[in-house]
């Protein structure tokens, strides 16, 4: 019960296989009281068809497209009428249109790499500023990241691009609400087989070498995204933060495979 008593948001769950919903389940069996949200109305569907299974009813469940500023107002004050001081936000949540995830990135549109970086990286940086009059001088937040931040992935492209302003965004946002105790910390997650993931060109091969040259010599599974995010919303990484953690099974550490 790492989590006990503490009101956590997490945006945005699409299905069942989503990370945001491996990290629901894991906060919730460590006792948190959550606010999950989802892109829309049809995402909306999904979400109420598998919430039954938590432990804890969600204090609320809330739609917010980060595209719309008006939509980070809206569900900051929603946020507050249902939870008030809240404790924890998750960042699960990007996008890059998906002829920007194959090809060249050199042939990537200006229009394609605005909106990867306003879905994939501003959206950490309007919901931390929306949410900051809610947050307890001990919250945590959370945002995940992919190793195509700091290194080539074939395919990755624009969105790698989006998660290093992820990143960067990390350790900025630390430094700015450090004083006030909030802590500010990402996980870079191996590949995982969800819904964003399979909008990237060449996935299920990826996923099936990464498996070969990772130091466990196995892909990563979704839980164990899921209690890293524990541990980082938790006490016990109070210590931490700014930090960008990779939960990749060791893949980041190796120079070369056999
Ligand atoms: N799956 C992987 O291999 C992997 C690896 C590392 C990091 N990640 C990251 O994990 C996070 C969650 O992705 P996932 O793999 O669970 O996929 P997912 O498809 O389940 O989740 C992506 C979420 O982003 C939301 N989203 C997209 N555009 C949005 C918008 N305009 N406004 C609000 N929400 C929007 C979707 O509705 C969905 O809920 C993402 O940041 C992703 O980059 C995934």
């Amino acid at each position: 019960m790492l989590l006990a008593d503490k009101r956590i948001v997490i945006l945005n769950i699409a299905n069942k296989r989503s990370i945001a919903w491996a990290i629901a389940k894991q906060m919730d069996a460590h006792g948190a009281q959550l606010i999950l949200g989802c892109q829309n109305e049809r995402m909306r569907k999904n979400l109420d068809s598998i919430v039954n299974s938590l432990v804890r009813p969600p204090l609320a469940i809330v739609e917010c497209d980060v595209s719309e500023d008006a939509d980070i107002t809206r569900t900051a004050e929603f946020v507050r009428e249902a939870a008030g001081t809240i404790h924890g936000l998750v960042h699960c949540l990007a996008y890059a249109p998906r002829e920007a995830l194959g090809d060249a990135f050199v042939d990537t549109k200006r229009a394609h790499f605005h909106t990867a970086m306003s879905i994939s990286a501003y959206s950490l940086v309007a919901l931390t500023r929306a949410l900051r009059p809610l947050f307890a001088d001990t919250a945590s937040i959370l945002a995940l990241s992919y190793l195509g931040a700091q290194r080539v992935v074939p395919n990755y492209n624009v969105m790698g691009v989006a998660k290093a302003a992820l990143e960067a965004s990390i350790r900025y946002l630390a430094y700015d609400l450090g004083p006030s105790g909030v802590r500010v910390n990402g996980i870079s997650a191996g590949p995982v087989n969800t819904l964003a993931a399979r909008g990237v060109s060449g996935f299920v091969d990826m996923l099936d070498k990464h498996q070969h040259r990772t130091p466990l010599r196995r892909n990563i599974d979704i839980d164990e995204v899921a209690t890293a995010a524990v541990f980082l919303a938790s006490s016990l990484s109070s210590g931490i933060t700014g930090e960008t953690m990779f939960v990749d099974a060791g893949y980041n550490t190796m120079g070369m495979a056999e």
